[in-house]
């Protein structure tokens, strides 16, 4: 997949691990999606704000990166460069290795970071969506505004009911009944010139959702979080997923409640985003 990776502290090729892995066996990975821009040169968007969420991943799962958030930085550009991408998705990942048991104290902290050409990630312009019968972990069982690997099993049982019964994506409610967001993604609603999203606390709370939110601000619609119940889903215009991998993405329909796709807001959002990562000197980082 990837030609070149940095490995703790190394480029390399190398990218064997040992099978008695500790984030393996028991999801204790933290990681991060980032995406890099071909805007006449690589444009990393919100790498800083990326890594920050990256570092409080790992302090939620007790880690202590010998890294510095700067090297981090760093060696995200590195392995951009070394790999002569000009347009890449970005993956890096901290995880316990060698030891076996619940408890990662004294594991090996192995810090890696990979990156290959990621095109469109859902594969239609406007997506059908199923509610999923899982419920989001609760905050109450997970530290929700962390990214680790072990949360992500709940994601994928989702996508996979949804997948097996014909739709392109699922849609998770949480532990009150209220929409949550996506597997990979957060979600917002639209009600004339107003956009709707769910409240942080049951969601990641994603870095492209609040760039979205002061992109819309400032392009003159209201922003209003708040809780959004599935009976309310006919009162919307439109509907769109938000997320480092899908960027924005419409909605075709959730279960039987239709939205009108790619129109609109939802394509006016689209392409600011797109100017945004493209132009936009504060969020990005070039390489
Ligand atoms: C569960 C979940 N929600 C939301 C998001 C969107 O977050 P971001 O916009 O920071 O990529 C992601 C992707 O990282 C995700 O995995």
């Amino acid at each position: 997949m990837q030609k070149k990776i940095w490995a703790n502290g190394e480029i390399t090729s190398f990218d064997k691990i040992s099978v008695i892995n500790h984030g393996l066996h028991y999801g204790t990975a933290v990681f991060e999606g980032i995406r890099c821009y071909d805007a006449q040169r690589p444009a990393v968007f919100r790498l800083k704000d990326h890594i920050d969420r990256l570092f409080h991943s790992a302090e939620v799962m007790g880690m202590q990166p010998p890294f510095t958030k700067e090297e981090i930085v760093s060696a995200v550009k590195e392995v951009i460069q070394e790999n002569g991408f000009r347009e890449c998705y970005v993956r890096p990942i901290f995880f316990y290795g060698e030891k076996m048991g619940l408890s990662p104290i004294d594991a090996p902290l192995n810090c890696f970071i990979i990156a290959w050409p990621w095109g469109k990630y859902l594969k239609k312009d406007a997506v059908s969506v199923k509610v999923s019968s899982f419920l989001r972990i609760s905050d109450r069982s997970a530290v929700m505004t962390a990214k680790v690997s072990g949360y992500y099993a709940n994601s994928v049982t989702a996508s996979l009911e949804a997948l097996k019964e014909g739709y392109d994506e699922a849609l998770l409610l949480d532990h009150e009944g209220y929409i949550a967001e996506g597997p990979g993604e957060n979600i917002f609603f639209v009600k004339g010139n107003t956009l709707y999203t769910p409240r942080e606390g049951a969601i990641l709370p994603g870095i492209t959702r609040e760039s979205v939110m002061q992109l819309a601000k400032e392009a003159g619609y209201g922003v209003e979080e708040k809780k959004i119940s599935l009976k309310e889903l006919s009162e919307y215009d439109e509907a769109f997923f938000v997320g480092t991998a899908v960027e924005v993405n419409a909605i075709a329909n959730i279960d039987d409640n239709v939205f009108k796709g790619e129109e609109e807001v939802t394509k006016d959002i689209k392409n600011a985003y797109y100017r945004a990562v493209h132009e936009r000197e504060e969020w990005i980082d070039y390489v």
